[in-house]
């Protein structure tokens, strides 16, 4: 694989930190576009990347971020926004993929790997709506484009079994809105592997690949397995969804906005696949049962590790 230059747009995240360490083992000069780096704690990337602060929806400052690349890879994504009007999600998934796009053009700059969700552009969910209007922004281009939609990810330090296992830790009861959800978790690994096998495979150009992983779990199984792999007795109720749509309205006053509306509006549509993008890609997915134990092991190591830190320093 020829190293290449590449500039990454959302790369502070989950799914960032994970590919850039990735690209940059593989030869890669990785470019981290962030809006404020001040914002981020973690501010380690590996040799050979560099962050560099942008106002990603200036076009001009992106055309010049882009300009001498060879790819631009856009993990820019939201899962709520400010108020409810949809505006907030349309700005960061349909809009600023025209900019990036239009920028791309502007910078001579071909390929363009995007970020989507599977289950774009289905159902009720603002989110899932601007997914759908982002990959037509990506379609209707001349770029060399590939899609990716992923089912919810799992890993180290994700927004999934983490997540759940720190409300599991604080509540005793945990009411669940839309339990039986349905989802197909895909691990962060396979992901990247699918990222980084795009990159240099013209095969993949103008092609959306799904990607889920092996096992299919409804939202209320996955919590009651994190509970029971923490050994912690709790009680997860599920909701109807009348009460679930009262618990995302009251959350949504929560600062941080734990869960929304829209979220469970999003959860409507489950999150499973339907043509394995990952097998098409030729990587067998990682089912969530082979990583639980050992993520959500790990993960409480370093919390144990953190608490025993701060009464030290305290
Ligand atoms: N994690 C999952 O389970 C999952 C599942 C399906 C799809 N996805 C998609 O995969 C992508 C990466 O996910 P992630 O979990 O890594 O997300 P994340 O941790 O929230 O990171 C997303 C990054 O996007 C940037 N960003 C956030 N809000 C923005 C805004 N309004 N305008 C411009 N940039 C903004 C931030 O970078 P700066 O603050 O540095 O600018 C942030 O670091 C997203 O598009 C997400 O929707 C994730």
């Amino acid at each position: 694989m020829s190293s290449k230059r590449i500039v990454v747009l959302g790369g502070t995240g989950f799914v960032g930190r994970h590919l850039i360490s990735r690209l940059c083992a593989e030869g890669h000069l990785v470019t981290v576009l962030s809006r404020n780096l001040d914002a981020h704690f973690v501010r380690y990337l590996p040799p050979g990347s560099q962050l560099v602060t942008c106002d990603v929806y200036d076009g001009a400052a992106l055309a010049r971020a882009f300009s001498g690349t060879d790819a631009v890879i856009n993990l820019v994504g939201i899962l709520n926004e400010k108020g409810s009007s949809g505006q907030g999600f349309r700005r960061a998934h349909s809009e600023l993929t025209y900019i990036v796009v239009s920028a791309c053009r502007n910078a001579g700059v071909k390929r363009l790997l995007q970020m989507s969700a599977l289950n774009a552009g289905r159902g009720q969910s603002h989110y899932l709506h601007t997914r759908g209007e982002a990959e037509n922004v990506v379609k209707a281009s001349h770029l060399d484009w590939t899609i990716f939609q992923p089912s919810v990810i799992f890993g180290p330090d994700d927004g999934l079994l983490t997540r759940f296992r720190e409300l599991l830790r604080l509540a005793p009861v945990l009411p669940l809105a839309r339990p039986n959800a349905k989802l197909a978790p895909v691990y962060i690994k396979d992901v990247v592997e699918a990222f980084v096998r795009a990159l240099d495979n013209p095969a993949t150009i103008r092609q959306v690949y799904e990607l889920y992983g092996p096992e299919i779990i409804t939202l209320k199984k996955l919590v009651r397995r994190i509970a029971q792999v923490m050994g912690w007795r709790r009680l997860v109720l599920p909701l109807p969804d009348a009460l679930g749509w009262m618990q995302a309205m009251i959350a949504e006053w929560i600062p941080g906005k734990p869960f929304s509306r829209d979220n469970f509006r999003s959860l409507a549509t489950d999150s499973v696949g339907g043509i394995d993008g990952l097998h098409r890609l030729g990587i067998t997915p990682t089912p969530l049962s082979a990583r639980i134990d050992r993520l959500l092991g790990s993960a409480d190591s370093r919390q144990k590790r953190l608490d025993r830190y701060r009464r030290q320093t305290a």
